[in-house]
């Protein structure tokens, strides 16, 4: 249910760890431009603080900034309607998630799956921020009151730990100051796949370039990925249960509709019983027709970073104005002393 006492605002994140993939984009950006209206507030934010939870070189770090705002620009992400932002300009994000880690239980963070996975059996080896990378998304999202969180489903957990944070901070401090934020993860957005192993999610930062389709690639190198990318011998199947037990199938249907704005169910029927041969070409076209004009305008502007980083900086500006207030307002709940 939603907390009728906060206005209906979003706000959700993409790390600049790597270029963007069509997974950022069909999984989220998509739905981030389509969230841009009358019923909600818009904030979007280039979480580079997150990306530093593990090693990234300084300057693939400022390059995958800008290309993530680009990416968001890009594809429509208007900055006059939303907030468009990198996360390091507004110091606020760092200061609240301190308050936020003291509020935060080790046994919590514990159970955190995310960080199980990322960790491995090395998790001694590990930064403490990515230990303590959830806590720090809490701050993100209640910095600005956020209302609703648009994330993929491996997000879901991080979101209700949001909600466990801001409950417990209005019980120990006996206020009804943070929202209980929800988190939207039904809609049109998907899951994107590996293209070598459908299985695993598209990732920006996995080992070969050939199991996903960066936003950036051309039109040569997008026709070339799919017509490698692993299937099984059977041809597309008549029914969408059928698909079930074939994740690469799925997977490639499943872009297909996303990127045509129809219904799996629709893209089997519009091509019964095609073979591979025929599928992914059809397929490597239509995501070309979609996605050049958006990796284009990328292009153009990576050209004129200056012009990014002008963006950015009048969005955190604006994203300040709501965050600072807000962080005032927690800091004299919790008894600091303010001049
Ligand atoms: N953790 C998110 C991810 O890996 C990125 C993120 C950081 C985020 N802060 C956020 C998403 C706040 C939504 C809201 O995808």
């Amino acid at each position: 249910m939603q907390d009728a006492r906060f206005t209906p605002r979003v706000f959700s994140g993409i790390k600049p760890s790597g270029g963007l993939t069509l997974g950022n984009y069909l999984g989220a950006i998509k739905r981030f431009v389509e969230m841009q209206g009358q019923e909600f507030e818009t904030i979007y934010c280039v979480v580079d603080l997150h990306a530093i939870t593990v090693w990234q070189d300084p300057a693939e770090l400022r390059a995958a900034t800008r290309e993530v705002a680009a990416g968001f620009l890009a594809s429509g992400i208007d900055p006059e309607r939303s907030i468009l932002f990198n996360q390091s300009q507004v110091s606020q994000h760092a200061e609240l998630a301190w308050i936020l880690n003291c509020v935060a239980r080790l046994g919590w963070m514990n159970r955190m799956t995310q960080f199980k996975e990322k960790a491995g059996k090395n998790a001694e080896a590990q930064s403490l921020g990515l230990y303590a990378y959830p806590s720090l998304m809490a701050a993100d999202i209640l910095l600005y009151h956020a209302t609703h969180v648009p994330v993929g489903e491996d997000q879901k957990q991080h979101v209700e730990l949001t909600r466990d944070i801001a409950a417990k901070f209005n019980h120990d401090y006996k206020v009804d100051f943070f929202p209980m934020t929800l988190p939207v993860i039904e809609g049109p957005a998907m899951r994107v796949m590996n293209l070598r192993d459908g299985t695993k999610k598209m990732s920006k930062s996995g080992e070969s370039d050939m199991e996903r389709i960066n936003m950036t690639d051309d039109a040569h190198t997008i026709a070339r990925k799919f017509q490698k990318a692993r299937t099984d011998a059977a041809p597309l199947p008549e029914t969408v249960e059928e698909l079930d037990g074939r994740p690469e199938a799925r997977n490639l249907v499943e872009i297909y509709a996303a990127l045509a704005g129809i219904t799996p169910a629709e893209v089997l029927a519009r091509h019964p019983g095609a073979g591979w041969g025929q599928f992914k070409p059809a397929l490597a076209e239509l995501a070309v027709e979609k996605l050049s004009p958006i990796s284009g305008e990328m292009a153009r502007m990576m050209n004129d970073p200056a012009e990014i980083d002008r963006i950015l900086a009048r969005g955190a500006e604006r994203a300040r104005g709501i965050a600072a207030p807000i962080l005032d307002r927690t800091l004299e709940i919790v008894g600091m002393v303010r001049g």
